[in-house]
């Protein structure tokens, strides 16, 4: 990465794209550049987000455009363009539509952002991050979905309210499909260290993990127009700056397996370290045979979407 202030290019100005660089402006991560295909969504928005600059103090410029000219030397591109789900909806339901935003942003950014990490949010989520892989023809390890950082944070936030703890004491693993085959993971998920199975009952656990692989739809059905953003967005963001800062986190994140946990060429979620370099490891669990098999149902429900949906 260049030495100098980084840009961050946000494709999608929409609720998710707007919470994204709003937190990515928050924390003093670059340059942003705000891109939807209404140019004056993009600009008003960004020239919205400057004028707060002073009064929450935030370093490096914001600016909208609906040219891809604009994103050139992105560091890190974060993708939410793309249709939200409505009640009744599944992720899945938004295939057809968000495939071919995702065909003409992958196009873009391959054309004027080579060398960027690339962070999915278009929905159906590992579906889409698969399908960003194959236009830019990038390499996996910088094309990554974010999923598990929401759904983790879903999970935590439910376990937080159950115990009465803080949040960030609760440290939470959910790995699968962003969806409904989604593979929450009580076993290794901890608060303070201390795994959850010694802090709640199975009825308990069993109700917050049903609660957060619906956790999305809970929400679409109370707004009644669009989806959840502030936490995807932020989602967003925190991989991005793992991206920028190299940080190394080690969280959840969609990315392409090859023979890991049996599965192979799909995305789906695992644990991993992203760096700035992308993923930069990805990890195996020991997991028990249902749990395996969970995330291997996932994993087959997805790669028969590919073939079935995309004509992979
Ligand atoms: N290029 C650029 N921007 C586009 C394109 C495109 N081809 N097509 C649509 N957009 C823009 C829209 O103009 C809109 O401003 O994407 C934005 C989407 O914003 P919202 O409709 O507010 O949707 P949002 O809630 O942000 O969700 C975006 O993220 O979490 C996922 O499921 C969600 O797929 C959805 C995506």
């Amino acid at each position: 990465m260049a030495a100098g202030r980084r840009k961050i290019a946000v494709i999608g100005a929409g609720n998710v794209g707007a919470t994204c660089a709003f937190v990515l402006a928050q924390k003093k991560l670059g340059d942003i550049v705000l891109l939807d295909i209404y140019e004056g969504f993009a600009k008003g928005k960004a020239l919205d987000m400057s004028q707060n600059a002073n009064v929450l103090n935030y370093d490096g410029s914001i600016t909208g455009t609906s040219s891809y000219e604009d994103i050139a030397g992105a560091d890190v591109v974060v993708v939410t363009s793309g249709f939200p789900r409505q009640p009744g909806m599944t992720r899945e339901d938004l295939i057809g539509k968000n495939a071919e935003i995702v065909t003409q942003v992958g196009e873009g950014i391959k054309a004027h952002a080579p060398d960027s990490v690339v962070i999915v949010v278009t929905n159906p989520l590992d579906l889409m991050t698969y399908h960003m892989q194959k236009v830019t023809g990038f390499p996996a390890e910088r094309v990554i979905g974010q999923a598990g950082v929401l759904d983790s944070a879903r999970m935590a936030h439910f376990i937080a309210l159950e115990l009465g703890c803080a949040e960030e004491d609760v440290s939470p693993m959910v790995l699968g499909g962003h969806g409904d085959t989604m593979v929450p993971l009580p076993r290794y998920t901890t608060v303070g260290g201390i795994p959850i199975t010694q802090l709640l009952s199975d009825e308990q656990i069993e109700a917050i993990s049903a609660r957060t692989a619906g956790g999305g739809g809970e929400i679409v059905k109370l707004l009644e127009r669009g989806s959840a953003f502030y936490a995807p967005g932020s989602a967003a963001a925190i991989m991005a700056e793992s991206v920028l800062n190299d940080r190394k986190r080690l969280i959840p994140a969609s990315c392409l397996l090859t023979g890991q946990y049996g599965l192979d060429d799909v995305y789906i979620g695992v644990p991993c370290i992203i760096g700035s370099s992308g993923v930069e490891r990805l990890f195996e669990l020991e997991l028990t045979d249902g749990e395996l098999g969970s995330l291997q149902e996932s994993g087959e429900f997805y790669k028969t979407q590919l073939t079935d949906l995309l004509g992979y």
